[in-house]
């Protein structure tokens, strides 16, 4: 029996990069998934290839900052997929850069309403089905700069620190329900959207990589691995934990070089 059969994860963020890593990775293990996504046709895309490779997933359009469409996505999943099981919190908005002199009070709050806010809206609405099946498990993708913070960027630290808070205080409130919740802290992981910062992938290789004690960016799928093995029985132990799949880079401080220096990252 592969290790996910008979769970049924719903994926924030579904369409995206780490999300639909993800989507594939536990539906190879034998999960049934439901992708939402802001972006339905990104969505349908994860959705389709999961269905190529003989799993079985569907799509629904979602935005996390509403209240309405997350308890519709929930059902959704109830209604086309039987049951939840697992819920993986991946969506994510761009946040801006700036100083609470330059950035305006709007980008501050969408940037709440959609990764602090809206991990709180979906674990309110997928709770119940959790508790309904015995217990099941969140896993709430969080990042390294939740761990350390960097100048000008307060919206997207701030709300992926609380995030990190969040996930253990709800493993608290919901251990006696048997609902394991946890977060994943990735490094810098090679996608289209944290690439674009620095003006594409090869040089996010060349500027990002050598801040990871690997010395180099992580791969979607090397989030996904982390995701299926805290939503299997083999993390059955494993609660209120942040789980940094990171290669190092809130450990790490510098880099000694050949002769001798250490190059401060
Ligand atoms: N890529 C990295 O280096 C990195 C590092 C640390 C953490 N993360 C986290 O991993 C997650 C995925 O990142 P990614 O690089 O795959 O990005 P991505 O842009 O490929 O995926 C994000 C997805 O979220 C969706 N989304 C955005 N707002 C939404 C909303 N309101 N409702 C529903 N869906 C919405 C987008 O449409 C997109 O498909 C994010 O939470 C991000 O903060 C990424």
């Amino acid at each position: 029996m592969p290790g996910l059969a008979n769970h049924v994860a719903l994926i924030t963020g579904g369409g995206g990069e780490i999300g639909s890593a993800i989507a594939l990775r536990l539906a190879q293990e034998g999960a049934a998934v439901m992708l939402g996504d802001l972006q339905l046709d990104k969505a349908e895309a994860t959705r389709d290839k999961i269905a190529a490779m003989g799993g079985r997933a569907e799509s629904v359009q979602l935005d996390v900052a509403s209240p309405e469409s997350c308890e519709a996505a929930v059902n959704a999943t109830i209604s086309s997929l039987g049951k939840l099981t697992t819920l993986v919190n991946v969506a994510a908005t761009i946040t801006p850069d700036g100083t609470v002199e330059t950035l305006s009070f709007e980008q501050w709050n969408a940037a709440i309403s959609v990764n602090l806010s809206g991990v709180f809206l979906m674990c309110k609405y997928s709770v119940p089905h959790l508790r309904r099946v015995g217990g099941g498990t969140i896993i709430n993708i969080a990042s390294q700069l939740g761990h350390i913070g960097v100048q000008y960027r307060s919206p997207y630290c701030t709300t992926k620190a609380g995030l990190i808070f969040f996930t253990k205080i709800l493993a608290q409130d919901h251990a006696f329900d048997n609902i394991r919740v946890n977060s994943i802290s990735p490094g810098f992981i090679l996608t289209e959207r944290s690439s674009k910062r620095v003006g594409g992938k090869d040089k996010a290789r060349k500027i990002n990589g050598p801040r990871h004690l690997l010395n180099r960016p992580g791969e979607p799928e090397e989030i996904a691995a982390g995701a299926a093995f805290l939503a299997s029985d083999d993390a059955s132990f494993i609660t209120g934990t942040d789980l940094l799949i990171d290669g190092g880079y809130v450990t790490f401080k510098g880099r000694m070089l050949p002769d001798g220096i250490t190059k401060m990252i």
